[in-house]
């Protein structure tokens, strides 16, 4: 029996995660004030880059109190920065629930070489933070990108803990609340939820973690990109806009252009709504079928921007093979590109569902995923 493709298409294909899709409505005419040939140093660029931690504090709601750094080498670097900075002075615990968690595992452990309580939960699951040591530093990823879960909330980590709370929220920012009264460190890149370009990261600092890089100093030498103290004191121009090395001024503008989007819509709240709306839309769709199920085993931690979905028929005998292939399918029929699970994780698709997708467009996919799963399995039966 012939398939009939699904009559209607997403107009916007793009479900990467990251970088993710551009603000609706995007084009490079937006970017027309970028301050290019200028230098970063210059009022004009200096200025802008204060523009873009003035918008992200007051999006974001992260306290005044609280730095907000421009830094080199997106979510990673920003990470890094932190790690290599504050760990060292206490006992740490590390948290992994996927790739990216296990990543900053094997940076404390192999090339730090601490003595870290390691922490992890396989993919889907989440480590019950109830079990975490807040007494000693905790490294963890908010939202796991390759797994699709996400830390609910900030209940379990105490307001008066002696340990630093360090949390990657790359993919969690602007699309979930985070409690900054929790978090002493919170990193992140502008390639994901606002669809901005990779190659900077953001980098947000407590009083309590500010405290830390100002009296200790880690038995391990710091490269320049990492250093955020000089003579014991906090580098505070590096949270002002001056940043360690030279920015991208035309990322710097795609950066403003979706922060100021992101407001005119309703900020936070309508970011974190759109973002919702997109993860229903595709589990109302699987609610109801057999053959395709959330990795995310507890909806209480089932993430709203990274939604990873693996398939269940019995059928299946190679899940990565059939998976891959339904994934080239939908990205041959052009209907979403990058859909397909990260190389480490569980075979299965990954549908990138941050604010800057629209919701139409999730609706519109989920009948292609029949499709491309019911020719994966015909395909399947015809080779047997
Ligand atoms: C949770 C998480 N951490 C870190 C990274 C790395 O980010 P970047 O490439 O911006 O350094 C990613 C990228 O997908 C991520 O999802």
């Amino acid at each position: 029996m012939a398939l009939t493709a699904p009559a209607a298409r997403p107009v916007n294909p793009r479900f990467s995660s990251g970088p993710c899709a551009k603000i609706p409505g995007f084009s490079l005419d937006m970017l027309s004030d970028a301050p290019l040939g200028r230098s970063h140093r210059a009022a004009v660029g200096k200025a802008k880059l204060k523009e873009a931690i003035d918008l992200t504090r007051d999006i974001l709601n992260v306290p005044a109190e609280y730095r907000i750094g421009i830094v080199p080498a997106s979510d990673t670097g920003a990470v890094e920065m932190a790690l290599w900075s504050l760990l060292g002075a206490r006992p740490v615990e590390m948290l992994a629930w996927e790739s990216f968690g296990e990543g900053w595992v094997t940076d404390v452990v192999k090339q730090l070489k601490l003595d870290a309580t390691v922490r992890k939960a396989p993919y889907g699951g989440i480590v019950d933070l109830a079990t975490v040591d807040f007494a000693r530093d905790v490294v963890f990823t908010w939202n796991g990108t390759t797994s699709g879960v996400r830390v609910p909330d900030g209940d379990a980590i105490p307001a008066d803990r002696a340990g630093l709370t360090i949390c990657d929220a790359t993919s969690a920012a602007f699309a979930m609340d985070l409690p900054w009264d929790k978090l002493d460190v919170v990193t992140f890149s502008w390639q994901k939820v606002l669809g901005g370009e990779g190659g900077h990261g953001v980098l947000i600092l407590s009083p309590r973690a500010v405290e830390r890089l100002e009296s200790y100093t880690p038995a391990w030498p710091l490269p320049k990109i990492f250093r955020m103290t000089k003579g014991g004191k906090l580098i505070e121009g590096i949270f002002q806009g001056e940043t360690i090395n030279t920015p991208s001024m035309l990322c710097v503008e795609d950066y403003l252009v979706a922060l100021k989007w992101a407001q005119s819509i309703g900020g936070l709240p309508a970011l974190i709504a759109r973002s919702e709306a997109n993860a229903a839309a595709i589990r109302d769709f699987i609610a109801d079928k057999d053959w395709i199920a959330d990795l995310a085993a507890d909806p209480a931690t089932a993430s709203c921007t990274s939604v990873c979905l693996k398939f269940t028929d019995p059928r299946i005998t190679d899940g990565a093979a059939f998976a891959k292939a339904v994934a080239k399918r939908l990205e041959k029929e052009g209907v979403a590109l990058d859909a397909g699970a990260y190389r480490d994780a569980p075979p299965g698709l990954r549908i990138w569902c941050g604010a800057t997708v629209e919701t139409a467009d999730v609706q519109a996919l989920m009948p292609w995923i029949e499709y491309a799963f019911l020719a994966g399995v015909e395909a399947l039966a015809q080779a047997a």
